[in-house]
């Protein structure tokens, strides 16, 4: 069986990117600063990610017990609610310590077995706001730009080994995360659906919020074999909110 680790598996996402590659046949290392449930062919393991020795401890645990990695997915992320002028540069820099240092952390941590194992998968959830400009996300937004630029860098110098590289960007998904930034923007669930033309924020054209696993299914198929030939791209899981762009 192959063996895939995960960042941030005690949350929203890290939960479903977990169950999603558990049904496809992967064992599973979830790993979280939180300790993340214990589910069949998952192990949980208890690291931050900017804690490099850490994080590099629970991956090496994770080849001893699982074998040879097929694959990694760092999920592990912060939000944070501040306008431009309102964020100081330690806001800006806790947030790309974790939301971007937590990736290249967990590549720098896996690079080396999935070299060893001949290829792999390397998939980082990001966020739309990546790539949008959204009020009240300035620290947030950058931190997720500076994450995907690690991934698309990363994914071209893996390439010779065999590595696909590969970012997913949810939009609004029904998880703690989103369930802060509604009570601390007063928005309700109607209110992210529809938009606020006020703030320019486009609502959700597909109508609804995500659930996890819409966003987990994807990860897990660019994990897969199926998506063999699939690297250095973004796949959007936003109900259509960025309009493609
Ligand atoms: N929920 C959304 O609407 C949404 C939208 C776009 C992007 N995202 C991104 O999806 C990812 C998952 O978010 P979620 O919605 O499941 O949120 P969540 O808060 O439910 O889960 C985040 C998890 O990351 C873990 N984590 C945070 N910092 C960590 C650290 N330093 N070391 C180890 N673990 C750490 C937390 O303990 C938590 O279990 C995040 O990167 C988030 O930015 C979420």
């Amino acid at each position: 069986m192959s063996a895939v680790v995960v960042t941030g598996a005690a949350g929203g996402i890290g939960r479903a990117v977990v169950a999603d590659l558990v049904a496809r046949g992967f064992s599973v290392a979830a790993i979280d600063r939180a300790r993340p449930e214990a589910v069949e062919s998952a192990i949980p393991l208890v690291a931050d990610v900017t804690d490099e020795a850490a994080l590099g401890a629970a991956v090496a645990e994770a080849r001893d017990r699982l074998g040879p990695l097929a694959g990694a997915v760092s999920v592990a992320g912060v939000f944070h609610v501040a306008s431009a002028r309102e964020t100081s540069i330690d806001d800006l820099l806790d947030l790309v310590r974790i939301n971007a240092g937590g990736v290249l952390a967990l590549a720098r941590a896996t690079m080396p077995h999935l070299i060893e194992a001949g290829g792999g998968s390397f998939v980082a959830v990001t966020s739309n706001a990546a790539t949008i400009p959204r009020e009240g996300m300035a620290a947030y937004g950058a931190s997720k730009a500076a994450a995907n630029a690690l991934v698309r860098t990363l994914g071209l110098e893996a390439s010779a080994h065999g590595i696909r590289c590969n970012i997913v960007a949810p939009g609004s998904t029904d998880t703690a995360m989103q369930r802060d930034f509604r009570a601390v923007t007063g928005a309700g669930r109607d209110d992210v659906v529809a938009g606020d033309a006020a703030a320019f924020r486009l609502g959700i054209p597909l109508g609804r919020i995500a659930d996890p696993a819409d966003v987990a299914h994807v990860v897990g198929f660019l994990v897969s074999d199926e998506a063999r030939h699939v690297t250095l791209q973004t796949l959007t899981v936003d109900g259509g909110a960025g309009l493609g762009a």
